[in-house]
């Protein structure tokens, strides 16, 4: 049993409620995962929960006709589910699975290469207007659109730009872009052969981490890319990524070693490589990601 997992997986399919705005969710909407985590906890006794939280198993929202959900149900879920409530081997194989699920599919048909290029320009034109971010739209030089193959197997997809890559326009060309492309390269592949873009378009004065909004106000761009390449496979190079296309806040520690979904494509999860140039130390960990990308994307 992997109790970690299992909080991870509730918390973050509550999450992504949350985000979508949703408060309440039809029992038969949720992933098979956490209707079986929900009715595990509505089958609880009195006895088994947490005396802490002192609730009922109806708190935990697993009600016939829908889930309700609030702050408070979130934290009964986790209190509980800490408190041992989750022993059965099945259970954690749900919750594994539940870990791995974003739900959604590509919204937009597979374009040719002209229709891809149009678009991508259109985009490009879109961000260079955008003047969402106050904070930072006026200590910009240039915008970072992304580059590489239209058509790519994988993307890479890091932070925000850093000072070489507002002055050049191009991302991670920098000092943590000259060790990522070096991560290409030991991949057997070139920056050509893949696609690489931010979550950010625009640099964050001093290189401070993108606030949440800022992340929010560009999402839109970096899923109508996403959506415009289709990559089999994304790479998320640290935590701001995470939340971009994830959605979670969860550490990279928590996430990394096995996939995750975006919509059509399946996500890495690893650590950034500024991280890389502090903490020599996991570059071992980011090339044993790398490695099971390659196993799965038929590169090794
Ligand atoms: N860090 C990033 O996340 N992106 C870049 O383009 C450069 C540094």
């Amino acid at each position: 049993m992997d109790k970690n997992r299992l909080l991870d997986a509730l918390a973050q399919v509550l999450e992504n409620y949350r985000r979508c705005g949703v408060s309440q969710v039809a029992r038969g909407s949720l992933p098979e995962s956490a209707q079986l985590a929900l009715e595990r906890l509505a089958s609880l006794s009195p006895a088994e929960l947490s005396p802490a939280e002192n609730a009922s198993p109806a708190d935990y929202s697993a009600s016939a006709e829908g889930i309700v959900r609030g702050p408070s149900a979130e934290s009964s879920i986790r209190a509980q589910v800490t408190a041992d409530a989750v022993a059965s081997g099945s259970f954690a194989a749900a919750a594994q699975q539940t870990a791995n699920e974003q739900p959604g599919k590509w919204t937009l048909p597979v374009l040719e290469i002209a229709e891809r290029v149009q678009q991508m320009e259109g985009l490009d034109r879109q961000i260079r207007d955008c003047r969402r971010c106050e904070n930072i739209v006026q200590f910009r030089q240039r915008t970072v659109f992304g580059e590489g193959k239209l058509e790519p197997k994988i993307c890479f997809m890091g932070e925000a730009p850093g000072a070489d890559e507002d002055r050049q326009g191009r991302p991670f060309v920098g000092k943590a872009g000259q060790l990522l492309t070096k991560i290409i390269a030991a991949m057997k592949l070139t920056r050509e052969e893949v696609y690489i873009l931010n979550a950010l378009k625009c640099r964050p004065p001093q290189n401070r981490t993108p606030v949440p909004e800022e992340i929010e106000n560009c999402r839109n761009f970096v899923e109508s890319q996403l959506e415009v390449l289709k990559p089999q496979f994304i790479v998320c190079l640290g935590a701001v990524a995470v939340r971009s296309i994830l959605q979670s806040n969860l550490s990279i520690g928590r996430l990394r070693g096995r996939f995750h979904n975006y919509r059509g494509a399946r996500v890495v999860v690893t650590y950034h490589p500024s991280y890389l140039l502090r903490n020599e130390s996991a570059k071992r960990l980011v090339w044993e990601d790398m490695k099971m990308l390659m196993r799965e994307a038929g590169l090794d």
